[in-house]
This record gives structure tokens, C-alpha cells and sequence, in this order.
């Protein structure tokens, strides 16, 4: 399967990441009409925030995100709050174009300027989140033990090509790792990562360990084997053994995976949105 999915190619691209067309008045109403013409398959009610977030598959392979009230202060925009699906969608188109494709592919963006905003991308089809995987396979007891370590490492080494293209994911929870068998791929394994609206374009290592101990705390990613929770940070690391540094650092990870600190509740368990806009 191909990273990105089914990809039909694109409805009515923005030709500009950093500034896209926000007169684009009709491209907007388009997205917008497909929006609500489309079942939800995925809602979440902003509560600190104020206003909500949609997900729906308008057609087969595809996948269309929209907020309203979704916003966060641009720097560069001298302070002015914009849409978040903004920071995900030029997060998205700068990954793909330095070459990272374990993500969807971003097909459109279209914001009102103000409050609302749509996202379509590339269905990632026929995968399983890592929590899911996590229950049915990377259990003890568990056949296919080299499968397993292969996965392991594979979700480190993803997470670390996305750490050297200076991007920090910034919500890396079970949920958004999406996973499939590849028999390309090195380790026979394809690992994808979704929901990019609160990663940020950085190279500053705290940033990058903070995406770790996101997922160390992760109830689905905690489930799973000591060894395998291992390779998966000594992949990230691009070592085979723990150097003295590593010793410490990973036991600092492993406490956090311990930690007592409320988390996040599962990420596999169905989320009761707000009602659908209309
Ligand atoms: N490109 C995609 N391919 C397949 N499923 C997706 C895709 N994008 C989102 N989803 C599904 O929608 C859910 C919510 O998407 P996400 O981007 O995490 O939205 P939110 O910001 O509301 O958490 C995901 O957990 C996943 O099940
Ligand atoms: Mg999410």
C-alpha cells in the first residue's frame, strides 16, 4: 500500500502554504458544502477552546477536517488568530515536500479568515491505530515476536525522520500513529502520523523529548512489552545498545511511563462529539 493512501489528486489546492487564499470565498463554500453533506465519523468538542472539530470521509480516499472556533495567535501574522487547520495544513505541505510521506497527503485548505475552516487529505485506508495494535498483537504471550520488534523499531525511526525535518508533532498519542503491514518497506511495517494541528516547526531538543514522553505516557503505548517499548527508543536514537546517556535518559522515560500524573483515557475508546453543524 502507498503511504498516502488512495490519492484522486487534488480538488482545489491552495497554490500558497503561507498565505493561502483567503478571499477564496467559493473554495470554501465548496469544501464547506461537502463537509455538511458528508456523515461525521469523528467529532470533538472543544471545551477549553470554545468550538468544534469535525472529521468526515466526503468520498472513499478521502478525508475532510473542519473546525469553527478552532484558533490559535500566529506569530508572523503579528499576533492575529488564525484557524489551527492552517498550522496543520502548511505542517503537512512542508513534510511533503522535504520528502517525510508518512503522513496523509494534503489535497485543500479553505479557512473564512475568521472562525471556520476545512482540511481535505488523503484517506490513510486499511490501517489500525498503534493502540489497537498495541491490544491484539503487542501483547505478552503474543505470536510473531520479530514482527513485533520490527514494528517497534519502525514506529521509532518515524518518529525521529520527523524530528529531523524540525517538525515536533506536539500531540503524539496512540491514536495518531495509523500502521499497516508494508512488504516494501524495511521492516515490513508502514507507520503514518495524523493530527499535525499542534506541531510546530522547531530543532529544539526539549521540544522534540516532550513528543516522547507524550507517547511514553500513553495508556495503549504503556500496555505495551518493556523490550519492545526499548527497541522502539533505541531505533529512535539510531542506536542498537544503550550508551551511559541513554541509560538515563530511558529511565527517565520509564518513569514517566509509571508516572502516577493523571493521562489522557484511552485513545481507541469512541469519542461522543458535539452535535453536527447545520
Ligand atoms: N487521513 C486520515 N486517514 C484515516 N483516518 C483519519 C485521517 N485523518 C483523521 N482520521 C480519523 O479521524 C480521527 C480524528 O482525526 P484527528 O486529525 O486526530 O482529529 P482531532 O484533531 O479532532 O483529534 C482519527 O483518530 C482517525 O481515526
Ligand atoms: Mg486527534
Amino acid at each position: 500500500m502507498s503511504p498516502g493512501g488512495n490519492f484522486e489528486g487534488p480538488l482545489f489546492l491552495n497554490s500558497s502554504i503561507k498565505k493561502p487564499d483567503m478571499d477564496s470565498s467559493s473554495q470554501f463554500s465548496k469544501l464547506w458544502a461537502l463537509a455538511e453533506s458528508s456523515p461525521v465519523i469523528h467529532s470533538t468538542a472543544g471545551t477549553h477552546r470554545g468550538g468544534w472539530s469535525n472529521v468526515c470521509r466526503p468520498r472513499p480516499g478521502q478525508i475532510l477536517k473542519y473546525q469553527q472556533g478552532y484558533l490559535r495567535v500566529n506569530r508572523n501574522q503579528r499576533g492575529q488568530r488564525v484557524p489551527t487547520l492552517l498550522r496543520e495544513y502548511s505542517i503537512m505541505r512542508r513534510l511533503y515536500e522535504a520528502g517525510f510521506t508518512n503522513l496523509p497527503r494534503p489535497l485543500a485548505m479553505a479557512t473564512d479568515g475568521d472562525q471556520r475552516a476545512a482540511l481535505l487529505m488523503s484517506e490513510l485506508e486499511g490501517r489500525a491505530t498503534l493502540g489497537e495494535i498495541a491490544n491484539r498483537l503487542l501483547v505478552k504471550g503474543a505470536p510473531g515476536i520479530s514482527g513485533q520488534h520490527a514494528l517497534a523499531r519502525t514506529c521509532g525511526e518515524t518518529i525521529r525522520d520527523l524530528h529531523r525535518h524540525g517538525i515536533a508533532h506536539c500531540s503524539l498519542r496512540s491514536e495518531h500513529l495509523l500502521i499497516c503491514r508494508d512488504s516494501n518497506a524495511s521492516h515490513g511495517w508502514n507507520v503514518a502520523l495524523i493530527d499535525f494541528e499542534h506541531a510546530r516547526k522547531t530543532l529544539r531538543p526539549y521540544a522534540m523529548w516532550r513528543d516522547l514522553r507524550r507517547l511514553a505516557q500513553d495508556p495503549a503505548f504503556r500496555n505495551i512489552r518493556t523490550t519492545l517499548r526499548l527497541r522502539c527508543y533505541l531505533a529512535y536514537r539510531g542506536y542498537t545498545r544503550l550508551t551511559l546517556t541513554d541509560k538515563w535518559l530511558w529511565r527517565v522515560l520509564a518513569l514517566s511511563m509509571v508516572s502516577k500524573l493523571p493521562l489522557r483515557k484511552a485513545a481507541t475508546e469512541p469519542t461522543t462529539g458535539p452535535p453536527q453543524p447545520g
